[in-house]
C-alpha cells in the first residue's frame, strides 16, 4: 500500500512536471520571442560595456553588430550624450570655485567625445571587425571627422568660463597635424594642450598613458576639475580630476 502511493505520487508530480513545462514561458518558441531574446542580450552586452563590466572585447559579438549599429545611429545614442553633457552642466553649476588664474582645468579625448569615428565604423562594421590601425589611421589624416555637436557646445561654454582645456587622446604624435586640422574643421580652437601618443608611450596602456598625462598638468599646479571620455581609460587611474563623465560607446573598447 505505502510502496503503490509511492509510485503514485511520483507518477502524479511528473505528471504535473510535464504541464508545468508547458506553460513555461521559456520553452514556447517563436521567430518573435527569438528575435526579443536577441535584442534583450545584446542590449545587456551594450550595457555591460558601459558599465565596465565587460572589458578588452576586441570586437563586437557578431549577432550583436545590427543592435550596436542601431543604437550608435539611433536619436537614443545622441539622447544619451546629451544627457551626459547635461549633467556635466548641472555638476559645474555648482562645484568649483573656479579661481580664474589660469589654472581650473577640465580634460577632453578627442575620439567619440570631440570627434565622431562614427562615418569610419559605417563602413567597417560598427566594431564588428577587428580594427585594422593602418586604414584607421588613413581615415584619421583626412581630418573629416564631424564634430559631436553636443560636445562642441560645451567646450566653448567651459572656455569661455576662462577654464584652460586639455586635449587627451591616445592617437599617435604622427596624426597632430591631421588631428589639430580636423578639430579646427569640426569647430574646436582655443585649446591649451593637446597630448598625443608618442613612440615612448608605446609601451603603456592606454589608461596608465592617460594618467601620466595627468600627473604632468597636477604638477604644473592645474586643478583638474573634470575628464569626459568615452572610455573607461580616460577616468581610470591616479591623479583623476574631482569628477569624470563617461559618454556611450560600445563600438571599441581600449585599455
Ligand atoms: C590592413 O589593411 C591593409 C590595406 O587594405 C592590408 O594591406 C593589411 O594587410 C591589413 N592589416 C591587417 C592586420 O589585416
Amino acid at each position: 500500500m505505502a510502496r503503490n502511493s509511492v509510485f503514485i505520487l511520483a507518477l502524479m508530480s511528473l505528471c504535473i512536471g510535464l504541464a508545468a513545462a508547458d506553460w513555461n514561458i521559456l520553452s514556447k518558441k517563436s521567430k518573435n520571442r527569438d528575435a526579443s531574446s536577441l535584442k534583450n542580450y545584446c542590449e545587456s552586452w551594450r550595457i555591460n560595456v558601459e558599465l565596465n563590466n565587460i572589458k578588452d572585447f576586441e570586437v563586437v559579438p557578431q549577432e550583436c553588430v545590427d543592435h550596436i549599429r542601431h543604437y550608435m545611429t539611433s536619436s537614443q545614442y545622441t539622447a544619451d550624450s546629451e544627457r551626459a553633457i547635461e549633467e556635466v552642466r548641472l555638476y559645474l553649476s555648482s562645484c568649483c570655485s573656479l579661481e580664474g588664474d589660469g589654472k581650473d582645468a577640465w580634460i577632453f579625448d578627442v575620439d567619440d567625445t570631440l570627434l565622431s569615428t562614427i562615418p569610419y565604423y559605417k563602413k567597417h562594421g560598427f566594431g564588428g571587425e577587428k580594427l585594422n590601425a593602418t586604414i584607421f589611421e588613413a581615415w584619421m589624416k583626412q581630418s573629416k571627422a564631424p564634430a559631436l555637436d553636443h560636445a562642441l557646445k560645451f567646450f566653448h561654454e567651459i572656455k569661455d568660463k576662462g577654464v584652460k582645456i586639455f586635449l587627451i587622446s591616445s592617437r599617435s604624435e604622427t596624426l597632430r597635424s591631421a588631428t589639430v586640422e580636423n578639430l579646427i574643421n569640426a569647430g574646436y580652437h582655443g585649446w591649451s594642450g593637446l597630448t598625443l601618443r608618442g613612440l615612448e608611450d608605446d609601451f603603456m596602456k592606454v589608461q596608465q598613458y592617460k594618467s601620466e598625462a595627468r600627473r604632468a598638468l597636477t604638477k604644473e599646479g592645474y586643478r583638474i576639475w573634470g575628464i569626459i571620455g568615452d572610455q573607461w581609460s580616460s577616468v581610470e587611474g591616479l591623479p583623476s580630476a574631482r569628477r569624470t563623465f563617461k559618454l556611450p560607446n560600445s563600438m571599441y573598447y581600449l585599455s
